[in-house]
């Protein structure tokens, strides 16, 4: 189950950057070009969110029930904080990238919530950038195994 759950969370990592590489210069486009808001912006950044909370639930389970790290973690919390890598795994990734998907969803209802097209835009582009520099913060990008899983193991 944990390779199972370690391999959708990983490479929709990737499906998570580029959706929300493309909304976020999209509505960087609309917000100082002026345009229009349109259902397809407006698909994208749901199915943007959507995919922030299966990460969200995924995220759980492994955290929760199914992470080696994280259980070894919380076997001795006190040492696991001396220790850099289980501390990133108990502590920063986690915290770091629900903050990423809380600002992901304030965004999405503000988005909702506001009328014009540029106000739309501007929301879109000011939180989702927000989220995106967070998520790109706490991945262990210098870990090859954890890049492109079931590839380069
Ligand atoms: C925006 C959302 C998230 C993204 C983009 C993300 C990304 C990642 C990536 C790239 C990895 C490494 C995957 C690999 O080893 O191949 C990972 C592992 C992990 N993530 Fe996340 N994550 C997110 C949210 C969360 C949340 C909210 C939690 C906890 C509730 C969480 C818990 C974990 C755990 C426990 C691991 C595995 C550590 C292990 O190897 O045992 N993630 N995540």
């Amino acid at each position: 189950m944990y390779t199972f759950l370690i391999f959708i969370h990983s490479w929709l990592r990737w499906v998570l950057l580029i959706l929300g590489l493309i909304v976020i210069i999209r509505s960087y486009i609309g917000w100082f070009g002026d345009k229009s808001y349109l259902k397809s912006d407006n698909t994208m950044s749901v199915v943007l969110v959507a995919i922030f909370h299966i990460q969200l639930i995924l995220g759980l389970l492994l955290y929760f029930v199914y992470s080696p790290i994280v259980r070894s973690a919380f076997q001795d919390f006190g040492m696991a904080m001396k220790d850099s890598q289980l501390r990133y795994w108990a502590v920063e990734h986690i915290f770091i990238m629900l903050l990423s998907i809380v600002i992901a969803q304030v965004g999405r209802i503000r988005i909702k919530k506001v009328h014009s097209a540029v106000s739309k835009h501007r929301n879109a582009a000011i939180y989702f950038t927000l989220a995106f520099i967070l998520i790109l913060s706490r991945i262990p990008w210098d870990q090859s195994i954890r890049l492109f899983r079931g590839i380069a193991e």
